[in-house]
């Protein structure tokens, strides 16, 4: 299924390709940069699934779809589509005013449906009936229903969830967009602090990355696999059609044997299609033993 919202760098276009390489052996499931969360909605339920992001309106805007979509449905129905008002609740939300749940979620969610490209900057002027999204939240509050959410840093996260059995998906912002992502103050040293932390887990981790020469360096280490790939582009789409994306897939575990293959054993019926989305992949870099 799809998310519930569009969000910057979210993984629409590449989600089919994550997740055919998550690995079947672990039956715990954590996503750590959730943002819009489009793995971990088009993922199969797990038993035990996390979904975090150090955004706190986000976490706070999925606590409420999960937990009172009805309320939260309420709260949205007499939206306006005006940039007036689009304009007023930016004000609010910069003011970090203290706020009911409901209604910060409920601000948050029509600034990201407002905005131009879900920025949550400008407004987007485009036709939009808040109404229609109904549907869609009840939709997610369901899938949501065995979720664990969090609102922590992702070192934090990791130190928390990390076993054996544990598939990390990381999707942190990419290199050299770091201040698209209020609220959340990603920098440069950060980068490398996710590489250290990743480099002692115990669990197994999947990250995407913008194709770049410091990311290929900062990984290119041993126990790690580097393949290439591309996306469209969906804010590109607009003015530059089939514009692709290069893209970097980076694991501690080879994502053909303990993805696809994996899959095959416990017979899922869309392995040719995983089969035929690996077939594609570019190896860059594969230092792993055989688990
Ligand atoms: C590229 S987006 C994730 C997009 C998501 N995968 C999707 O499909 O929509 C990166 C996310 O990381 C979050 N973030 C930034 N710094 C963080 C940190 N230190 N710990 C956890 N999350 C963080 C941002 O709020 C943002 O939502």
């Amino acid at each position: 299924m799809n998310s519930f919202m569009s969000w910057v760098g979210g993984k629409k276009a590449l989600r089919e390709a994550i997740t055919v390489r998550l690995n079947r052996k672990c039956d715990r499931y954590v996503e750590v940069f959730g943002g819009g969360g489009w793995v971990l909605f088009h993922k199969p339920v797990g038993k035990f699934e996390v979904y975090n992001d150090f955004n706190s309106n986000l976490a706070n805007l999925y606590r409420c779809v999960r937990d009172r979509p009805d309320e939260l449905c309420r709260e949205l129905t007499y939206t306006l589509n005006s940039r007036e008002d689009f304009e007023y609740i930016r004000h609010i939300m910069r003011t970090k005013a203290e706020l009911p749940d409901i209604r910060r979620a409920a601000n948050f969610y029509q600034v990201i449906r407002q905005s131009y490209a879900s920025g949550l900057d400008s407004f987007g002027a485009q036709p939009h009936n808040m109404w229609r999204n109904f549907p869609i939240i009840h939709e997610a509050s369901a899938r949501l229903q065995g979720v664990i959410v969090e609102n922590k840093d992702f070192e934090k996260i990791i130190d928390q969830y990390d076993r054996p059995n544990t598939m990390f998906y990381f999707d942190p912002p990419y290199y050299e967009t770091e201040d698209y992502y209020e609220d959340v103050g990603f920098t440069k040293e950060d980068h490398i602090r996710l590489r250290n932390a990743l480099m002692g887990i115990k669990g197994k981790f999947l990250l995407s990355y913008n194709d770049c020469p410091e990311i290929r360096e900062l990984y290119s280490r041993p126990g790690i696999m580097i393949e290439s790939t591309t996306r469209l582009s969906n804010i590109a789409q607009r003015y530059d059609a089939g514009k692709q994306y290069p893209e970097l897939l980076i694991s501690n575990y080879d994502t053909y044997e303990e993805g696809v293959l994996a899959r095959q054993l416990t017979l899922f019926d869309d392995f040719y299609e995983a089969e035929r989305i690996l077939k594609e992949r570019k190896i860059i870099w594969k230092e792993i033993q055989k688990s």
